[in-house]
């Protein structure tokens, strides 16, 4: 296993798109407008894996574990059939290794949990924390509590938060940001425009995304390759503020707000594997989870069609995995 086989998106981006003109004058030397630090905020220095390897007074042993949980986190892949069911790894939303701010960092998890979480209504730890993106972005089903590979994760998690302050709230960079509320409500046909403009080179016009050697290059937006119905990225103001501050790849913030709010609207209108939350009827379980859906067109109905009306779980062999139990405390029983 070699630690520095990952070829950068974006130079893979410019490699395979390299024929085009406008991808080869858009790549390189673009104005990265992204929101800056406010006065006391917490901004946290991540330590490189360079600087891992090169960490001699670390147990090996630990040492391994945690490029163990780095390699699964950029090659998430290797988990497919078992725990993944769709083309995701960890990095495609948690970009630069998981570390980038306004991508959603994922070592500010290692320092604020255990804490409650309003998508499942209880206290969750760093493990179940993880296993909530297995459930919806990656359409699978989490690596078991405590197993090798989940441990790892949590490893990786935790040592990229080497030196951060515990249970710190106000962290700079921390998710993938919040975007004012778009002047004009988000359009479909907008957004459609935005997408052909800036996205349909890398992620494909059925938004189907592209591989190469076998290996995912640029990730599908919709699809059974995509996150399904129930992740975070299914609610409008998470994709936007993804967007806004991550895409066009290497290009971080040039969209206007308006535009990020539209094409956003425009991808989470397109079909993708069943929430595993799913009761049965799509509207009764809009209405179950609407602290979630209402940010979300789950259930609604776009162009004459009720989005999420179907029991298609894409690759995944079931609709729910074992971690979307409710988990009371007050039972004292050790039920996760
Ligand atoms: C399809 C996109 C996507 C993928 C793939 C994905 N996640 Fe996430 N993840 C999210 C979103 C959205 C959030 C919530 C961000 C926010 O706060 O708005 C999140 C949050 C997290 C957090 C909490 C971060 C914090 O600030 O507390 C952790 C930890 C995490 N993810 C780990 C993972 C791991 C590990 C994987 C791979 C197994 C993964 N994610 C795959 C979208 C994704
Ligand atoms: C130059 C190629 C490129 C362009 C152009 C591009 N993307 Fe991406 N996009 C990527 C790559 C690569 C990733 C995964 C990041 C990684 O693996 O580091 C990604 C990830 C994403 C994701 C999260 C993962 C997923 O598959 O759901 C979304 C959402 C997304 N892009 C939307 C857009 C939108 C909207 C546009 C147009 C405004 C756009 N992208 C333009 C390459 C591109």
């Amino acid at each position: 296993m070699n630690h520095f086989t990952f070829l950068s998106p974006l130079t893979l981006a410019i490699a395979l798109a390299s024929s085009t003109a406008q991808a080869a004058e858009s790549a390189p030397q673009v104005p990265v407008n992204l929101p800056p630090a406010k006065p006391g905020q917490y901004v946290h220095d991540v330590p490189t894996i360079e600087s891992l390897i090169e960490n001699d007074k670390m147990k090996p042993q630990l040492r391994s574990v945690i490029l163990k949980g780095y390699d699964l986190f950029m090659n998430t892949q290797q988990l497919r059939g078992e725990n993944v069911f769709n083309d995701m790894n960890c990095r495609t939303c948690h970009m630069g290794e998981g570390r980038k701010s306004w991508a959603a960092p994922v070592w500010p998890a290692a320092t604020t949990l255990p804490n409650f979480r309003g998508k499942n209504q209880h206290v969750n730890s760093v493990e179940e924390r993880i296993a909530g993106c297995f459930a919806f972005s990656m359409n699978g089903k989490p690596p078991a509590y405590g197993s090798d590979t989940m441990l790892s994760l949590v490893a990786y998690h935790k040592w990229m938060a080497t030196k951060a302050p515990m249970y710190e709230g106000n962290i700079a960079g921390r998710g993938f940001g919040k975007l004012a509320k778009p002047a004009q409500k988000p359009d479909y046909q907008r957004g459609a425009q935005v997408f052909k403009d800036n996205c349909v080179l890398c992620h494909g016009e059925q938004g189907e995304g592209q591989a190469a050697r076998g290996e995912v290059v640029f990730p599908p937006l919709w699809g059974d390759g995509a996150y399904n119905w129930g992740a975070g990225m299914v609610r409008l103001k998470t994709a936007s503020a993804f967007i806004k501050h991550n895409m066009p790849l290497g290009k971080p913030g040039t969209l206007s707000d308006q535009q990020a709010w539209d094409v956003a609207y425009f991808i989470d209108s397109q079909e993708r594997p069943q929430d595993p939350r799913y009761t049965g009827d799509v509207k009764e379980t809009r209405e179950k989870y609407l602290n979630f859906h209402k940010h979300s067109l789950y259930g609604t109905v776009v162009n004459g069609k009720l989005l999420g009306d179907h029991q298609n779980t894409g690759e995944k062999p079931f609709l729910k995995p074992f971690n979307l139990k409710p988990r009371d405390f007050a039972q004292g029983s050790d039920q996760l």
